[in-house]
């Protein structure tokens, strides 16, 4: 019996990955390599020690998906795969609703002609409406401000709706706030293609020489230090609360239906301390420099994450400090190769 991860060679799904396969699952990589490498799939055998089998597929491609589910005895379904850039999702919308919910659509009409019916869903604390208060609980009012959190909030609806027409689906949603870092061997990480629009991978590339600054958007937020607000999370630990999912969906009492749960360390860190960080960890001062606060951005954003500590047992473990030094190590192996 397999667990079958969509985008499992993906930032997150990699990490996730050799998280579960170290816990004695198997596992099936589901990738069409648009934001990520066939390599990661033997980096992350080379972690655990023994190959992950990774098969080379667009969700759009109906009879590709009904091949993995013939081919491989699958049982749970971790769904990572879909597009996620913000900006381009607001310059391209049709394309990204047509990639995530036809995607989506198509992965669960084959889980249910195989009657595989335990899902996790990679969700996004974008799901949350803007002017809720913080900290963001999982009963906040949901709405997107940008195509791609609306598809996440729209297939959370559609994993709704199909568990409420077969009460046998177990669905949880992990609504994750801000990942980053790598896993500690430096041999997967985070490699967006092109400008990095998130910060870390930014500030990775500046400390690596490859970019010149850090443009900081905005320092004259209501915030300690003036700049934005983050609940920034290891990969490592969210790949963990991956895990502790999977779990909770196989207790033979859980009662099927939909949760949802926040996957954040409950505390915010500011653009200057994260860069501070960053510079402690790679040794060096990184330039920035501060500019207009981006379109869209809010202030402060951060997780409650009591619920998935009392249900899940889940509580991130790691430090903003070694968020950065993992991610500095990642950096240093990519600009080497
Ligand atoms: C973090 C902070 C910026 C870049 C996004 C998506 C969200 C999720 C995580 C997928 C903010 C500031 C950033 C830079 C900066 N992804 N910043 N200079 O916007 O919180 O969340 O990524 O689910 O959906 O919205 O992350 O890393 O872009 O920004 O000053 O070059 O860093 O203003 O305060 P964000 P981010």
């Amino acid at each position: 019996m397999a667990v079958l991860l969509t985008g499992g060679t993906g930032f997150i799904g990699s990490h996730t990955a050799v998280e579960l396969v170290q816990q004695g699952r198997q596992v099936v990589l589901l990738d069409n390599y648009s934001n990520s490498q066939p390599e990661v799939a033997e980096r992350i055998g080379r972690i655990v020690g023994r190959q992950v089998p990774a098969v080379e597929a667009d969700l759009l491609d109906e009879a590709a998906l009904e091949r993995v589910f013939s081919d491989f005895d699958i049982d749970s379904v971790i769904h990572f795969a879909g597009f996620k850039a913000v900006g381009e999702s607001v310059e391209k919308p049709l394309a990204y609703y047509h990639n995530n919910l036809t995607g989506t659509v198509n992965l669960l009409r084959a889980m249910s002609v195989h009657g595989v019916k335990k899902l996790v869903f990679s969700s996004s604390a974008t799901v949350y409406r803007a002017d809720n208060p913080v900290p963001y609980r999982e009963d906040s009012p949901l709405g997107a401000v940008n195509p791609y959190g609306w598809t996440k909030v729209m297939i959370e609806q559609i994993l709704r709706d199909q568990a409420a027409a077969d009460p046998a689906w177990a669905v949880l949603l992990l609504r994750y706030f801000n990942p980053i870092g790598a896993h500690p061997s430096g041999l997967i990480g985070e490699d967006p293609s092109g400008l990095p629009n998130n910060l870390v991978p930014y500030v990775a590339r500046v400390a690596a020489g490859l970019l010149p600054k850090v443009q900081v958007f905005g320092a004259d937020y209501d915030t300690p230090d003036g700049s934005g607000v983050r609940d920034y999370i290891h990969v490592v630990d969210l790949a963990r609360g991956h895990r502790l999912a999977l779990d909770r969906l196989e207790r033979p009492d859980r009662l099927g239906g939909v949760e949802a749960f926040n996957l954040g360390t409950g505390r915010g860190s500011s653009v200057f301390e994260v860069i501070a960080a960053y510079e402690r960890a790679c040794g060096q001062k990184i330039p920035c420099q501060t500019v207009g606060r981006r379109p869209g951005d809010l202030p402060v954003v951060y997780a409650d994450p009591a619920l998935a500590r009392a249900e899940l047992g889940f509580e991130a473990r790691l430090t903003l400090d070694e968020m950065c030094q993992d991610s500095w190590r990642w950096q240093r192996n990519l600009s080497s190769e």
